[in-house]
């Protein structure tokens, strides 16, 4: 027999691969479901604008060819909507395979990267897996401390410090202040890459402009998703936003037109536009009111969200109240899986469904007392 885990690169063979569990068709069927609300993966729960569904309808004609001129055209589009130079905009299939790409271009065996202890996974992940060390830094009271951040990755004369903004689990925003004085503070030779997953969803004057970072040339990487404020999460589409360097680097590790054209056609629909992201942010945001204040009705501490989801505070196990939740046809990510035990992390849809799940969430938390 070949020993394969011995032929692969010595970084690869402790990691183990993300499991996403049961698919939902799977849990409806196991659990004699009809319906099962998908509240565990932050996708949307709104809907994506019709103009993305039917500009992705009508590029399956060109499906024969690979996207060349759709890849510029999109581009052009995202950078003109962001406001920065085309040259500076790298799709991709999905922020995950950014988050993937940037750990490959910056990191190696003998390389440090500092990471939050609570935040998306796939940072360790990627990091870990292309060779480099992993240091950890707390989270205290849910808010990234940026200033702890900055002072580790000087001690560990870090390569890259990994932040998430909005953060996920928590939703927590970073004050542009404390963006400003972690940037000044970062070691030479560290970049910052700031997963913006959820930035459409924060209020714009409230959020650090890392895009002008990029721009003033400061070692900045941002990363923007088109699965959650967009609702294209099945479609896989993401762009960094970078110096025109960083895009050449990311063109050696990515493989070419490593997006399909539908995604392209769809994201281009979708950033041309008018008005669509704050319609999108303001429904999102009242339904997210509409979660905590009924969670607070029924007794439920959550937090301040600037995401399209909400870290409520359950103070009994979460396993076994995620598990009833689900029983009842409503799926939510279970804090211990995201480093945060005792918590429940709910995706934010519409309204109604948002007052339904709030009582449920405090009916199983009561029967678990
Ligand atoms: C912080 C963060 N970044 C990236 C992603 C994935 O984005 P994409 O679907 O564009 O790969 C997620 C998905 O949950 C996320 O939470």
């Amino acid at each position: 027999m070949t020993d394969w885990k011995a032929l692969a690169r010595p970084s690869l063979r402790d990691l183990v691969p993300y499991h996403p569990g049961l698919t939902r068709d799977e849990l409806k069927e196991r659990l004699g479901l009809d319906d099962l609300e998908p509240l565990n993966w932050n996708e949307d729960l709104f809907g994506p604008p019709q103009e993305a569904l039917d500009a992705a309808a009508a590029e399956l004609r060109n499906a024969a060819f690979y996207p060349e001129r759709a890849y510029a055209d999109f581009r052009d589009a995202a950078a003109g909507a962001l406001g920065v130079p085309p040259e500076c905009v790298i799709p991709a299939h999905g922020a995950q395979s950014l988050v993937a790409a940037l750990a490959a271009t910056f990191l190696e065996p003998g390389r440090t990267a500092v990471v939050p202890a609570v935040t998306y996974g796939l940072y360790a992940h990627v990091s870990a897996a292309a060779g480099a060390r992993v240091v950890q830094t707390p989270v205290p009271g849910l808010h990234l401390d940026l200033e702890a951040l900055a002072a580790r990755a000087r001690s560990e004369a870090a390569n890259v410090v990994w932040v998430c903004d909005p953060n996920n689990p928590t939703g927590s925003l970073v004050e542009p202040d404390a963006w400003t004085t972690f940037l000044a503070g970062l070691p030479p030779g560290c970049v910052a890459v700031a997963d913006e997953a959820y930035m459409d969803f924060a209020e714009p004057e409230a959020r650090a402009d890392r895009l002008r970072d990029v721009v003033e040339g400061r070692p900045v990487v941002v990363i923007r998703s088109f699965s959650k404020v967009f609702g294209l999460a099945g479609l896989r589409l993401g762009v960094a936003i970078a110096d025109p360097a960083v895009a050449r680097l990311l063109d050696v590790v990515q493989e070419p037109f490593n997006v399909n054209r539908a995604a392209l056609a769809a994201g281009r629909a979708a950033v041309g536009l008018d008005g669509f992201l704050t319609r999108r942010r303001a429904e999102v945001a009242e339904a997210r009111d509409a979660l905590r204040e009924a969670l607070t009705r029924h007794g439920l501490v959550s937090h301040p969200s600037h995401a399209n989801f909400v870290l409520v505070e359950l103070g009994v196990d979460d396993g076994p109240v995620c598990e009833a939740l689900l029983a009842r046809g409503v799926l939510v990510r279970p804090g211990e899986s995201v480093s945060m035990p005792g918590t429940a992390r709910i995706t934010v849809a519409p309204t109604p469904l948002m007052e339904r799940v709030a009582a449920m969430v405090a009916e199983e938390v009561g029967r678990a007392k």
